[in-house]
């Protein structure tokens, strides 16, 4: 192995691991405020204050730093592999001081030359601004504005008041700390020793918290995108560690039926779709129209959050953010590594990202999504995993949310149900479909809540697409 393939490996190994921490950091501190509420609710103030001193902020503390470290990581190594050109030397061609900042403009200006640069062919070039850059896409100005005031007091690299920042919080005993969140003083005392600090906290938890998540989803994509250079790829198989680190998590039906048949199936999704709706619904544009009704059932508007719950190749996901054209937030979520790579091949569109996920953990607040869908994914599922993704879908939207759940029928002429019955045999899928179907989709719906609004049949009455609404 020669030694850029051996140091993008290393390297890259090294970021893949810091940014698993962020995600733990970010996980804890979510975690410990939600514990903390519960004994908020108590009256308990004194556990309420040790889960957001002690876990949340410790944790919040830990994510701001390390997030710009990683920034700074992911230019060491841009900077390494295009040695010996190397992009940020000093005087004497030796690099003294690289970091994010320092990379993206010589960066730049090497991309749009006509050169390679060491390990890095022009397209790895174009390819690593695109990833740069894309560190913090989707954030709001609010968000950003936040962030630069973590910049601006140079807290990633020495940390001066983000405990205070979301400091609020109480404990009793020897060591207390005393907030106001509209007075002016924030006392923290610590045995024997404390300092006051005057003005009020700047952060909020709650503010800073959706800023962490979008940097999270950005940095996933970021980091797919600089995976897409030849010598990193050949060094490291992200795809590997990744289906290492969820095995635990992976649903244990999905790794038993499906993960195989996707590993292939993947890649004739599309065409497949296609075909199936040229022939059942109306010819050629028949899948286009087929998503833009369920798409209008939403009622989409300017700044929705919109989840595509098991978004499969991203077909909807995609069309949905065209829909909200860039005033919003669209977020695929899917189990599937081979189902995702198509759907990251396909177009970018501003505000709309995919993570890999069990639909039946997701990771979003409760009352998160204004909308959602679930898209011809639930009869692959045995029951109990029906239950619990729509249980899911039911927890982030927000009340008084909208979710059109489209699925597989039986239609009531029985020359079609015996046509649709063959196909459904010739995939793995027949058992979940057949006990969906017993169940009743619109019951499984309102058992978990939902109320439904209405139930349509499509396509040869092949498809029930019911709309629902999580009640105020
Ligand atoms: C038939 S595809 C539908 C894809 C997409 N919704 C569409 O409309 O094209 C079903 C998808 O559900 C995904 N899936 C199955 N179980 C899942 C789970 N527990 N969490 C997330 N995705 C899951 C599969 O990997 C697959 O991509």
């Amino acid at each position: 192995m020669d030694l850029y393939t051996s140091l993008a490996g290393e390297y890259f190994h090294a970021i893949i691991r810091s940014y698993y921490d962020l995600i733990s950091c970010y996980a804890y501190s979510v975690a410990a405020e939600k514990v903390a509420k519960r004994y908020d609710a108590e009256k308990r103030s004194a556990h309420a204050g040790y889960w957001r001193m002690y876990v949340r902020n410790y944790h919040f503390h830990m994510f701001v730093p390390r997030y710009y470290y990683l920034l700074d990581y992911c230019a060491f190594l841009i900077n390494e592999l295009s040695a010996p050109q190397k992009l940020v030397p000093d005087k004497q061609g030796e690099p003294r001081y690289v970091s994010y900042d320092r990379l993206l403009e010589p960066l730049s200006r090497a991309a749009k030359g006509q050169d390679s640069r060491g390990a890095l062919t022009r397209s790895d070039l174009i390819d690593s601004v695109n990833a740069m850059r894309g560190f913090g896409d989707g954030l709001s100005s609010q968000g950003k504005g936040l962030l630069r005031r973590f910049r601006d007091v140079v807290t990633h690299r020495y940390l001066p008041g983000i405990d205070v920042m979301t400091a609020s919080t109480e404990r009793e005993g020897s060591r207390t700390r005393v907030h106001s969140r509209h007075g002016r003083l924030v006392r923290i005392t610590q045995g024997s020793g404390s300092y006051d600090q005057y003005g009020l906290p700047e952060f909020r938890f709650e503010d800073l918290e959706p800023v962490a998540r979008v940097l999270l989803l950005s940095a996933d994509q970021s980091l797919d995108k600089l995976h897409s250079i030849g010598t990193i790829k050949k060094a490291f198989c992200r795809s590997d560690i990744e289906a290492n680190k969820n095995r635990g998590e992976v649903a244990d039906y999905y790794r038993r039926v499906w993960e195989g048949w996707y590993s292939w199936f993947a890649y004739a999704c599309d065409p497949f779709v296609k075909t199936f709706f040229f022939l059942f619904n109306g010819g050629f544009g028949g899948e286009r129209r087929w998503r833009e009704s369920i798409i209008d059932r939403l009622d989409l508007q300017p700044g929705d959050k919109v989840l595509d719950i098991c978004s499969g190749t991203g077909t909807l996901a995609i069309m949905l953010a065209r829909r909200l054209a860039g005033e919003g937030e669209t977020v695929g979520i899917e189990i599937s590594a081979s189902q995702l790579k198509v759907a990251r091949k396909k177009e970018k569109i501003p505000g709309l990202s995919f993570i890999q996920g069990d639909a039946q953990q997701i990771p979003f607040s409760d009352s998160h999504f204004d909308k959602s869908v679930i898209c011809g994914a639930l009869h692959e599922m045995p029951k109990k995993v029906r239950q619990n993704v729509l249980a899911e879908a039911y927890r982030v939207a927000r009340p008084g949310g909208r979710i059109v759940i489209s699925e597989h029928n039986k239609p009531g002429q029985k020359w079609k149900a015996t046509l649709f019955d063959l196909m459904e045999r010739l995939n793995p899928e027949y058992p979940t479909y057949k006990d969906m179907l017993k169940c009743g989709l619109t019951n499984e719906i309102e058992l978990a809540g939902f109320r439904i609004l209405k139930t349509d049949v499509t396509c040869w009455d092949y498809f029930q697409v019911v709309s629902a609404e999580k009640q105020i």
